[in-house]
């Protein structure tokens, strides 16, 4: 699905010349735009928006909401909650609507978002959103903390944006001020404060998005947009995850079993009104501990370690659909299986690691952990195709057959219907 959206260019010329580099404008031949246009319209956005509105009462605090934005009056736009029943009254009154996770009430959204963060390999959060805007209204000039790509289904759109990046990692968002004044959005994250920004120096570039057309800003870059006719976007943001907080998972992981790291700093006394110079002795004596316990670690660590690749993976089925096994009962040889099809799988060979399992066959947010013996069904489960239980070669029937079970009664593996497979075939 991916795929389609980026093409002619292709996801690998994505990754290496444009994503979290250079903004990419990709207007659609007429065959695109048709497809794009069958996927979504505005009376699967209303049911969406009717179901997500309903499952979420109105907002929740991460995931679904719907909200209108009103153009600016000095310092930027204001939005506000709305219901779906509002939604064309206020388009009519010239407010924009923003639907925020809509991939959390639409199937078809939700596997696009699954696909895409599987295609690019991102670790952050990867969500979508949906715009629609009535005519002659949009977003005034603002850049975000995280890359976009937005894909216009219906109506026209104009975009201006910055072809640099107005500051290379933004800690948060900045809208432009009608008085020329940058400013940031929400409080900085750490103890820093916000940098000064620039506004826009230069013309920015303008393009006109019709139905399948896609622009991907990466964060910073400088955008405002204009609707020209009722127009409607679908926009995958991508959330960046910070290295300390992939570091902080890979850790979790190393120490899950070490007592001491687990029950964490110990109370001390702490004498008010005293300069402190460092923490207290205990609170030392137990960070000294850990310190050295993680050097160590640290010092036999390398990038081609198996835990760390597990967490990398995790990070990137975050989020993806769940497919909820149905009982199974034995599997007989020579019965019909195959790979369920939402799940994307992938397996990681750990049999060179120390203590290494085997493989983990890893689907959707699934991780299995097989023998060494069982490469072989590994590999017709990563086929996609249907296979025969027992034709894997080396590996004995008992085992086979043990590891069969446990695929459909996780889910991995479904039955297929041998009458409708022989119909396909010969269709
Ligand atoms: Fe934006």
């Amino acid at each position: 699905m991916l795929a389609e959206l980026l093409s002619p260019l292709g996801i690998a010329r994505f990754i290496e010349e444009h994503a979290d580099r250079r903004p990419l404008h990709l207007p659609a031949g007429p065959a695109k735009r048709r497809r794009v246009q069958a996927f979504f319209d505005r009376g699967r956005f209303m049911r969406a928006i009717a179901r997500g509105h309903a499952a979420s009462r109105g907002g929740s605090e991460d995931g679904f909401s719907l909200r209108a934005i009103f153009p600016p009056a000095h310092e930027g736009p204001v939005e506000i909650p709305i219901a779906p029943n509002q939604v064309e009254a206020l388009l009519a009154a010239g407010a924009s609507v923003c639907v925020h996770d809509i991939h959390r009430a639409d199937g078809a959204l939700a596997a696009l978002v699954s696909a895409a963060k599987h295609a690019l390999s991102c670790v952050g959060q990867v969500g979508m959103s949906c715009y629609v805007s009535p005519a002659g209204h949009g977003l005034t000039t603002h850049f975000d903390a995280q890359a976009v790509l937005t894909l216009q289904v219906e109506g026209a759109k104009v975009w201006r944006y910055s072809e640099e990046p107005a500051i290379e990692v933004p800690r948060a968002n900045a809208v432009l001020e009608a008085s020329g004044k940058v400013e940031w959005t929400g409080t900085p994250p750490g103890d820093l404060p916000f940098p000064d920004v620039a506004p826009p120096a230069g013309k920015l570039r303008e393009v006109e998005l019709k139905p399948g057309d896609v622009l991907y800003l990466p964060a910073g870059h400088w955008h405002e947009t204009l609707a020209g006719s009722p127009s409607m976007g679908l926009v995958l943001y991508f959330v960046p995850l910070s290295f300390s907080a992939f570091l902080e998972r890979w850790l979790w992981s190393c120490f899950e079993e070490n007592d001491a790291w687990i029950k964490g700093v110990p109370m001390s006394m702490t004498t008010t009104g005293e300069m402190m110079r460092g923490v207290p002795a205990p609170v030392a004596a137990y960070v000294t501990a850990r310190l050295e316990e993680l050097l160590a670690k640290l010092q036999t660590t390398d990038a081609s370690e198996v835990q760390l690749a597990r967490v990398w993976r995790r990070f990137i089925a975050q989020g993806s659909a769940t497919v909820s096994a149905e009982p199974s009962g034995p599997v007989r040889r020579g019965a019909l299986l195959r790979a369920v099809s939402p799940h994307l799988l992938s397996a990681l060979d750990a049999r060179e690691a120390q203590g290494g399992v085997g493989v983990y066959l890893c689907a959707g947010d699934r991780e299995i952990a097989l023998p060494p013996s069982l490469s072989p069904i590994v590999q017709e489960v990563l086929g996609g195709r249907p296979f025969r239980a027992g034709a894997a070669p080396g590996v004995p029937w008992a085992e086979a057959r043990a590891a069969l079970e446990v695929l459909l009664a996780e889910g991995v593996l479904e039955r297929v219907d041998e009458v409708q497979a022989s119909a396909s075939e010969s269709g």
